[in-house]
């Protein structure tokens, strides 16, 4: 069987970090595995169409295996509104295709310089888990502008959407050893409940859900509480699951604790698509000139590697994802290749050298 990838470069270094992984999964796979298709989209494609998602890549997303994408945006290309088209290829992706479960791990490895005091490699291992498709988010492009004098956005809540990506994240966490500093399945749910309505609804809901999990233990966190918590005790976190909103901040913050965004890969799954991308943005400044690091996007595609695998049963697939996130670990623990973000002056092309080497 082989799957159809289509790929989205997008602006910036989108297009450097997207070919590097494309290079990468094709040095895992070999050939006759992964079909990629190039498709335009972001805000260059914009400035030059007016189309910032053009309907044949919609049509192709909707159609693939997976998509693959490099980063989007561009500073300055915005609506009238003031919200920037580039981000609106990937919403409008989640929101179409109902990607409802960004998937962000926060993984501390070997060879990466750890900002926080007294943790080791094995010992920050955790994923938030990001509902994608409603919360704040709902609001955009539907929030009200009265005279420009008041302007809301309304935080949306629905049980469908709670309960899902509750049950999403008892599910990973069964999937995964436990937490570091204690080896217990852990969902910490991230909220307000303290203060807002549609937070108590979030809790709520998902403590249902966790009465069909008695083997996971359910933890609650509140947002402010939690940015504390990632930084002085990381190592007792499993799974996170947070709002939209929520979940786009503790994110950040998670992969600022173990390297940054250069490091910080996701997966957008929806029940039949799945969007996979790094974190960071298009970095328009160190576009073109090779120095962009490559991690994050390489680390995305083993990601989709392994859902891709999971779906179709595919063991191909899911060791071709270990052998990548191997090589990434080791490229970086034995200091071969050192990104710039990390401190190093590896070339965005000779990281990606540096891992299909180790591949071969
Ligand atoms: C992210 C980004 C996006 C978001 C932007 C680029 C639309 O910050 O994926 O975390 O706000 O979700
Ligand atoms: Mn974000």
């Amino acid at each position: 069987m082989s799957y159809q990838i289509v790929t989205i470069d997008g602006d910036g270094i989108g297009p450097e970090v997207c070919q590097s992984a494309v290079a990468v999964l094709r040095e895992a796979c070999g050939s006759g595995v992964l079909d990629f298709i190039p498709m335009p989209g972001g805000a260059l494609h914009y400035q030059r169409t007016g189309q910032v998602l053009p309907e044949e890549t919609y049509q192709a997303c909707r159609r693939t295996h997976a998509m693959l994408h490099g980063a989007a945006g561009l500073p300055g290309v915005t609506y009238a509104d003031g919200t920037e088209v580039g981000n609106d290829l990937h919403l409008q992706l989640r929101f179409k295709l109902d990607l409802f479960a960004n998937v962000r791990p926060i993984r501390l490895y070997r060879g990466v310089k750890c900002p926080l005091v007294g943790f080791e490699p094995g010992q920050i291992d955790y994923v938030v888990l990001r509902e994608n498709t409603e919360g704040l988010y709902a609001s955009r492009g539907a929030g009200v502008n009265l005279r420009g004098d008041v302007v809301t956005d309304t935080l949306v809540m629905t049980r469908l959407g709670v309960e899902r990506i509750a049950r999403f994240a008892f599910e990973l966490s069964r999937r995964r050893n436990g937490a570091p500093r204690d080896g217990k399945r852990r969902v910490t749910v991230c909220d307000k409940a303290n203060i807002l309505k549609s937070y108590a609804f979030f809790r709520a809901v998902c403590t249902e859900v966790a009465q069909q999990y008695p083997d996971v233990d359910i933890d609650y966190a509140y947002a402010d509480a939690i940015t504390v918590h990632m930084i002085k005790k990381p190592d007792f976190y499993d799974v996170i699951v947070a709002e939209n909103m929520f979940g786009d901040i503790i994110s950040d913050l998670g992969a600022g604790t173990v390297g940054g965004l250069g490091v910080a890969a996701s997966a957008e799954l929806g029940l039949k698509h799945g969007l996979f991308q790094g974190a960071h943005g298009s970095a328009p400044d160190i576009a073109g000139q090779d120095v962009a690091s490559p991690v994050a996007t390489i680390l995305s595609g083993a990601l989709m590697l392994r859902w891709l695998g999971d779906e179709h049963q595919d063991t191909r697939l899911l060791g071709a994802a270990q052998r990548i996130e191997h090589a990434v670990e080791g490229v970086l623990a034995d200091g071969e290749a050192v990104p710039h973000d990390q401190g190093g002056s590896t070339r965005c092309t000779e990281f990606t050298a540096a891992v299909c080497r180790r591949l071969q």
